[in-house]
């Protein structure tokens, strides 16, 4: 096909692979984005940068580029002590940057009080923290709330993360995490926005602007981290940490596009990854961070390297040790080491042996000496330390509303046969089962590090607020097991003392809700699963309750998607509720007694089998696809290739119909597209309609259908709307394999619905 209307939106190609492949001695061209660039030398903060820069010795500038975790207790023993001696003394001579895991108004004014008042130039620190979903007041878990497909609530979700944060002295925070995913095994799942690379820029920019909000310098807005460049999710079988190995369409088309929406959002820094790219750790990878990031995307903050990134690529087998890992490290563009404790060690000597450039250097403590002019750390560097603020903001009421919102919006209704839900507020004899549905802990879910246990609202309570008339059976417990640092929590396989009494309590009601999923330390960082079905011996409770009852409603508590063919066959009704954070109870019961319609759609397609995963609905078609009534198709033999729900499935409490697709071409590449959906069922509700296409071909092949649009409507009962969508170069085009991005001629399919699958379809040819 001929290629016409070439955007070279992106121009590196083979000039690229050639400085990629440089020796990592050398100075990449791009080395000066701070200090050289027209556009920023010419601006107040970029003067002043300079200006102290030039007063600064090598080892300040190193300092600067030290990120140490936390150390002491302003009211507890003295830093001088112990381990936290070299911390303390490399604080008080300029060698430490920024600390992370300090939290508390009065906490970091007495670390930041070393900083200012005792190092010779005095310059601030940033205090970073994992921010991930909320800060005291917790927020459904980033999966979660992208399942609302609401970008506003997203948005104000991070903005109330930031004000708390910002309240308790913290002025960075380590998200959002916009890594792109595919398996459900890979414990993290649950810290993005799902599998979708247009929905998860779309969230990434929301959860981007929330944090920073308008002006990086109020004292309740904070910097926020795009992590982890690059390619994090994409770790093989799903393992945390593992190797990626991805090809340059995968790369550029699926996950680059969340980490460019940020950079072009204005986001402060980005986070490099412990995985290796195609051979390369992330973190020594001059490609990614010097001339990708940096250079041609223009990004103008700076690059930390994740917990100890720089050290571990001695482990990968790229780095000899640590002076080489910070060698390769500092050329690459990873300008701040996170705990690997090597650039202070060692980057002193390298300079002065040639080995890292002088201007590297500068380049890197300019860019963080940016970001804290940004954040007004120069002006007032205890502006984040107010312990009266601290106390008015943290888990104010306006907060636990908000959360409440987003918690109610981020459920979704998987199965309700024979409206089974919502349930009739009084007069029914309820069991309610499981081991999740008195968890005041788990609805908080991981990457939580300041929300407190047993401080989530919990089924039991959220519902005895209708009616305390049920009856609560536990049925089987989690085994929680505390190691030195986590809490670790192994699968009960054994325990079923609990089932018979939930059996006995289930025979005699009319109804059971029945809480099981995932513990909220079952998924997260580290916590990869092979099995990704209901964990232990609650599978096992499921069905013996099934036995006696077959009336129940299964409320999911988990932190990715579950493989769960026999629930979704035989149970009558599944609540996807995820990891809800301090409002979960009552969020879930007002969706179970229909105060509030679920209007959540999946971010994230569910697999009938591990054996699917990875599984994703923008599938390459190939050479043989199916189904046929044969061997020689892409299919399984035992198994069939549809998922057990699609990405962007999720039923109402009413019906939504779709109708009169119509699509316009406008001159140029500019479609309009535009769809009548009618609420057709009793009550009020809202719909995300999802508008596909499909570019039929290509001289790279494209998937079977991408999301290029989502408009969230609400409608009451009989009415309608039409949704009107625009598809432009943006929507129309992908990076071809000479990382050019390209908008071919040829026949597109649109395809517009309610989720990937149930789509009305039509084509226009460009
Ligand atoms: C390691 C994680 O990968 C990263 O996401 C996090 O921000 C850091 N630890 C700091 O806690």
């Amino acid at each position: 096909m001929k290629i016409n209307n070439i955007l070279f939106l992106t121009c590196i190609g083979f000039f690229v692979i050639l400085i990629h492949s440089c020796n990592s001695t050398k100075e990449t061209s791009n080395s000066m984005a701070v200090l050289t660039s027209e556009k920023v030398e010419d601006d107040e903060v970029s003067k002043k940068v300079k200006e102290l820069l030039s007063k600064m010795t090598l080892e300040e500038k190193i300092g600067q580029m030290n990120q140490y975790t936390g150390f002491f207790d302003p009211t507890g023993p003295s830093p001088k002590d112990g381990n936290n001696k070299e911390k303390y003394e490399h604080i008080e001579s300029g060698q430490v940057g920024s600390m992370l895991n300090v939290r508390g108004a009065k906490e970091v004014r007495a670390m930041q009080e070393i900083a200012v008042e005792k190092s010779r130039l005095g310059i601030p620190l940033i205090f970073a923290f994992d921010v991930i979903h909320g800060f005291k007041t917790i927020s459904p878990i980033p999966l979660a709330e992208a399942a609302s497909w609401d970008l506003e609530a997203i948005e104000k979700s991070a903005r109330i993360a930031a004000i708390e944060a910002s309240a308790a002295g913290l002025n960075w925070t380590f998200a959002p995490m916009v890594d792109l995913y595919r398996d459900a095994r890979w414990g993290r799942v649950m810290e993005g926005a799902g599998e979708d690379t247009y929905l998860g820029s779309k969230v990434a920019v929301a959860r981007v602007e929330g944090f920073q909000g308008d002006d990086l310098s109020a004292n309740n807005t904070i910097a926020a981290c795009a992590k982890h460049f690059a390619a994090y999710g994409f770790a093989e079988a799903g393992k945390d940490y593992n190797t990626t190995d991805i090809g340059l369409s995968t790369l550029y088309n699926v996950v680059l596009p969340p980490f460019k929406a940020c950079s072009d959002a204005g986001v402060a820094t980005f986070m490099n990854s412990f995985n290796e790219l195609n051979g390369i750790p992330a973190t020594g990878d001059a490609f990614l961070q010097r001339d990708l990031l940096k250079k041609e995307w223009g990004f103008e903050g700076f690059v930390v390297s994740d917990w100890g990134s720089i050290g571990e690529m001695i482990a990968h087998g790229h780095a000899a040790d640590g002076k080489h890992a910070s060698e390769l490290a500092a050329n690459a563009g990873s300008d701040m080491d996170m705990e690997s404790h090597l650039y202070v060690k060692h980057l002193k000597e390298l300079v002065e042996s040639n080995k890292v450039s002088m201007k590297h250097i500068d380049d890197a403590a300019g860019r963080i000496l940016k970001i804290k002019f940004d954040l007004g750390l120069f002006d007032d560097p205890y502006r984040y330390c107010d312990e009266a603020r601290e106390k008015e903001l943290i888990l104010n009421k306006e907060h636990a509303d908000a959360a409440l919102d987003m918690a109610k919006k981020s459920i979704v209704l998987l199965k309700n046969e024979k409206n089974l839900l919502p349930l009739a507020k009084n007069g029914k004899k309820i069991a309610l089962i499981g081991p999740l549905a008195e968890d005041k802990t788990s609805p908080l879910g991981n990457w939580r590090l300041a929300g407190d246990d047993n401080t989530a609202i919990s089924v039991v309570e959220g519902m005895k607020k209708y009616n305390d008339s049920f009856t609560y059976s536990k049925g089987v417990k989690f085994v929680e097991e505390k190691t030195m640092f986590h809490l670790h929590v192994p699968y009960n396989k054994d325990d079923k003392t609990g089932i018979k009494e939930a059996v006995n309590l289930a025979k005699t009601s009319d109804v059971v809700i029945m809480v099981l999923g995932e513990h909220g330390m079952q998924s997260g960082e580290g916590r990869s699963r092979a099995q990704i079905d209901i964990p232990g011996v609650q599978q096992e409770l499921l069905e013996a309750v099934y036995e006696v009852n077959k009336n129940i409603v299964l409320v999911l508590m988990n932190g990715r998607p579950l493989a769960l063919p026999w629930a979704a066959e035989n149970i009558p009704a599944i609540l996807e509720v995820w990891h809800l954070g301090s409002q979960s109870g009552n969020a879930i019961a007002e969706v179970l007694y229909g105060d509030y319609n679920p209007s959540g759609k999946l971010p994230m397609t569910f697999p009938r089998n591990v054996g699917q995963v990875p599984i994703y609905y923008n599938y390459k078609n190939t050479g043989r696809p199916g189904p046929k009534p044969e061997v020689f198709w892409q299919h399984y033999s035992d198994m069939t290739n549809d998922p057990l729900y699609p990405f962007g499935f999720g039923l109402s409490y009413t019906t939504f119909k779709y109708s009169n697709l119509s699509v316009t071409k406008n001159g140029g590449n500019n479609v309009s597209v535009s769809v009548n959906v009618k609420n057709t069922g009793k009550v009020a509700g809202e719909e995300v309609v999802q508008l596909y296409i499909r570019d039929q071909v290509a001289s790279v092949t494209r998937p079977v259908k991408e999301l290029k649009g989502f408009e969230k409507i609400r409608l009451a009962s009989g009415a309608s709307k039409t949704v009107q969508f625009t598809l432009t170069d943006k929507e129309l085009g992908f990076y071809n394999n000479q990382r050019k991005y390209i908008v071919e001629p040829g026949k597109f399919d649109v395809m517009v619905g309610g989720n990937s699958v149930d789509l009305l379809k039509d084509e226009f040819e460009l």
